[in-house]
């Protein structure tokens, strides 16, 4: 204290150097060795952190200038179960102090990651009161979903409990009182609600409450429309202004929700997310889903990945979103093999508006608008509608005396289309036509004016029907809600392997449905999401890899219901080799981001989930915490690397397996440029869950360029539960050009089942 006060004095003079000084703390979490903590810090009565403080604030203070101990470390979380260690605020001299204090393992720096911003459990084959569906599945089930996202808004009528049984008595977790919300906020149905925000206000971020509620109320929409796909009660009637209705139905609508709010309008704290899982894993959960990300790192680096670690050594299944980054190559982020990673595509329904041009040609669009057609009127764009920016109708671009009593074409770009719409009719507009030059993807936007957008074939039309057209016209209808389109196909915005950090695992895992997404919203947002727009629905409609996640962790739930004693590792099996990759056309599943092209793996996985098939799905691949150690070894993972995953795990000296010996249930094989001649062999394991007396035969379809052989070719399995190895070599018969892949499965095949693997192939 009296240094502090020295320090004051000096304040003035040295100001400047302070604000850098300042300027110069981050929040870092760091993994401290439990055992050397104890051992040395936790002789006395403080808490071992605040010791750990005082001996980093010493040194400091002995070694620099006394201005460096006016700003103590700051604890921001202590960190206790699965991730020994804290998150503070630390100055670069008091991080160089710490990583001297026996015990220190990592410090990484904090990051902001972000959101991936009642028709699809038809379209998942679950009915009526049918196979997974039927009560004895549903009602003798106590599944508990944690969802880590934006909050809940607690009211909703997804989240009644009526007739729900009373909660299971292993649940830990709590209803956290806070800013609009209190323990009565939570019932049977939501179990538990915290919020998580000391990482993000360390890290800079302000939450403004006049913007958003300190507390697990959603005020950004987010995750009450994830929590109720995942696991929202049956709600007859349920609409967006009379489309796509019907029954909203969480996919297992009648598993119990915990949200842990970790994510704010800044974005979601990595130290945050961190805690929530810790916690959520605690509390007793037994699925987990996250609709956010940043991008693929490496896993000792990735706190994510720790946690969803620990997650999955607790029997806690972990699904996160790959991302809206696509079609791009190597954008897929949550990578880790651990974790299940969702792809996004289409269901069989659509939104379809028709663009009606001055020629009298036709081209189908897509929109949530419900009113009238416009009538035939000029179009303008670009040039002809404003000034800078006017081609993508950005804030303040247009011109109202061009706009006014039109429609507006605006290009993709910088803003979304709704927003682009709300510019169209700030200026006087009558209607917007959305176009898109990079893909044909179908989202469909709850525009405040008649709007529709076009794909990629459409709009090149329209564009060039107004480049040679002197006074170009259009009129845009409405059409409604339509069904039987075909289905799925892969979002061109959804994230895209191959895996960057793991290069013998493919990712994503599988697709799910995550376009147009009818799901709760809470009454402080509009189904525009525009500030501007003051209509209300209980339901919006919403797309992106963050909606196709909280499907798998609803079809995960399911499963875990229906299979107590899987673990997660096998949830996941089951999903991927039970995947379909033809559509509902009998035609391989198409990629939305160039016409006419087939999703490979790195699109999609393994393919589809089928959650009927999933949950018999005959063998299953299965992995244990100590394979995955192995595995992590095997990436030649440093002794203090380990640590982050297991306390007291030590690689065998002698190498145990390769990488691509993983038992994963799929395969991704990398060959240096000249694979004339390479083989490699990779062994996996498969446990009979289906007919106790079953024979398997194989069949492979080989990736260009690629032979395969595997022995046996023929598994007989005389018992449940037996386990029976076989070996696959790939043999390279050419030389690829670097960054070129095939693809191809394997299929094991008896009279009841098809348990497939894709096969990806790299050349790099
Ligand atoms: C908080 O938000 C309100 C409303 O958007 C705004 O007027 C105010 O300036 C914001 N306060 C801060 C500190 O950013
Ligand atoms: C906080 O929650 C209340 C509902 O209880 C809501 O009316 C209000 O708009 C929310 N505040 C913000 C800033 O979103
Ligand atoms: C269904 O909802 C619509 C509009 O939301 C309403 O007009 C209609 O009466 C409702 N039907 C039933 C059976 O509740
Ligand atoms: C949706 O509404 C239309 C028109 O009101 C009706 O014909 C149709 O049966 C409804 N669909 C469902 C799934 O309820
Ligand atoms: C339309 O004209 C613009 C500007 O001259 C040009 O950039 C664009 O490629 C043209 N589009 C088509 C489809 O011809
Ligand atoms: C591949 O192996 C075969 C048989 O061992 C040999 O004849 C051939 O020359 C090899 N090719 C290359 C490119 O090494």
């Amino acid at each position: 204290m009296i240094k502090i006060f020295d320090a004051m004095l000096l304040l003035v003079a040295f100001i400047a150097i302070l604000s850098t000084a300042l300027a110069d703390r981050q929040t870092y979490i760091v993994r401290m060795d439990k055992a050397k903590i104890t051992n040395t810090f936790m002789i006395d009565s403080k808490p071992w952190h605040e010791a750990v403080f005082d001996s980093i604030a010493d040194f400091s203070s002995q070694q620099e200038q006394e201005l460096e101990a006016a700003a103590p470390p700051e604890l921001v979380y202590s960190y206790e179960t699965g991730f020994f260690g804290f998150a503070a605020k630390l100055s670069a001299k008091q991080l160089e102090s710490l990583k001297k204090v026996d015990g220190f393992m990592t410090a990484i720096p904090d990051q902001m990651l972000s959101l991936h911003t009642t028709h699809t459990p038809q379209f998942l084959g679950l009915e009526g009161s049918k196979g997974l569906w039927h009560s004895s599945n549903l009602q003798t089930s106590d599944v508990i979903i944690g969802v880590i996202d934006s909050g809940i808004w607690p009211e909703h009528v997804s989240f009644k409990d009526h007739g729900m049984p009373p909660i299971p008595s292993r649940w830990k977790g709590s209803c956290e009182k806070g800013s609009k919300f209190s323990t009565s906020n939570c019932n049977k149905k939501l179990i538990g609600a915290r919020a998580f925000y000391k990482g993000n206000l360390a890290s800079g971020g302000k939450i403004n409450q006049t913007e958003e509620n300190l507390s697990a109320r959603d005020d950004a929409g987010h995750g009450t429309h994830t929590a109720s796909t995942a696991a929202g009660n049956l709600v007859p009637n349920a609409s967006l202004f009379g489309l796509a209705n019907g029954t909203a139905a969480g996919i297992s609508y009648t598993a119990r929700i915990a949200m842990y709010k970790a994510c704010w309008v800044n974005g979601c704290s990595a130290a945050d997310v961190l805690a929530a899982i810790l916690a959520a894993v605690e509390d007793g959960v037994d699925v987990l889903s996250l609709s956010l990300g940043f991008k693929a790192q490496l896993y000792y680096r990735d706190h994510s990945a720790i946690a969803a670690f620990f997650a999955f050594t607790s029997g806690v299944f972990v699904t996160f979103s790959a991302g809206n980054s696509g079609p791009g190559e190597s954008t897929a982020a949550n990578t880790a093999p651990w974790i299940l990673t969702v792809a996004a595509s289409t269901s069989d329904r659509s939104f379809p508006a028709i663009v009606k041009l001055g020629n009298g040609k036709i081209f189908q669009g897509t929109s949530l608008y419900t009113g009238e057609a416009t009538k035939q009127l000029p179009v303008v764009y670009g040039k002809t509608a404003g000034g800078e920016g006017a081609q993508y109708c950005m804030v303040d671009s247009l011109n109202p005396k061009l706009v006014k009593g039109k429609i507006v074409m605006c290009e993709q770009g910088f803003i979304n289309f709704a927003a682009k719409g709300e510019q169209v009719k700030l200026a006087g507009g009558v209607g917007m036509i959305g176009l898109k030059f990079g893909d044909e993807d179908v989202n469909a936007h709850a525009h405040i004016l008649p709007a529709a957008t076009l794909g990629a074939s459409a709009s090149e039309a329209v564009e060039k029907y107004f480049n040679s057209t002197k006074l170009p016209t259009a009129s845009i209808a409405f059409k409604g809600t339509k069904y039987g389109n075909r289905a799925p196909m892969v979002a061109a915005f959804s994230s895209r392997g191959p895996n960057l950090v793991g290069l013998d695992v493919i990712k994503p895992d599988v697709t799910a449905p995550g376009v147009n997404i009818l799901a709760a919203l809470p009454p402080v947002i509009s189904p525009s999401l525009l500030k501007s727009d003051k209509r209300r629905a209980a339901f919006g409609i919403m797309s992106g890899t963050s909606m196709s996640c909280p499907h798998v962790a609803g079809i995960a739930a399911l499963l875990k219901s229906k299979h107590k004693n899987w673990s997660p590792a096998a949830i996941k099996s089951a999903l991927m080799t039970t995947a379909y990759t033809i559509d509902n056309r009998g035609k391989p599943i198409a990629d939305l981001s160039a016409r006419g092209s087939e999703a490979t793996p790195f699109a999609m996985g393994s393919g589809h989930v089928d959650p009927v098939k999933a949950s018999d799905p005959g063998l299953i691949y299965d992995i244990t915490t100590e394979d995955y150690l192995h595995y992590l070894c095997s990436l030649k993972y440093s002794a203090a690397q380990m640590a982050l995953f297991s306390e007291g795990f030590t690689c065998p000296k002698k190498v145990t397996m390769q990488p691509g010996d993983l038992n994963y249930p799929s395969f991704a094989v990398n060959f240096k440029g000249n694979a004339r001649n390479t083989t490699f062999t990779y062994e996996r394991i498969v446990t009979n869950v289906g007919i106790p007396r079953s024979t398997y035969r194989v069949s492979v379809e080989e990736p260009k360029g690629v032979s395969i052989i595997v022995k046996p070719n023929v598994l007989r399995f005389k018992k449940l539960g037996e386990k029976l190895s076989y070996k696959v070599s790939f043999v390279g018969l050419k030389k690829g050009k670097s960054g070129s892949s095939s693809f191809g499965s394997l299929v094991w095949v008896s009279k009841k089942y098809r348990v497939r693997s894709p096969i990806a192939v790299t050349w790099r």
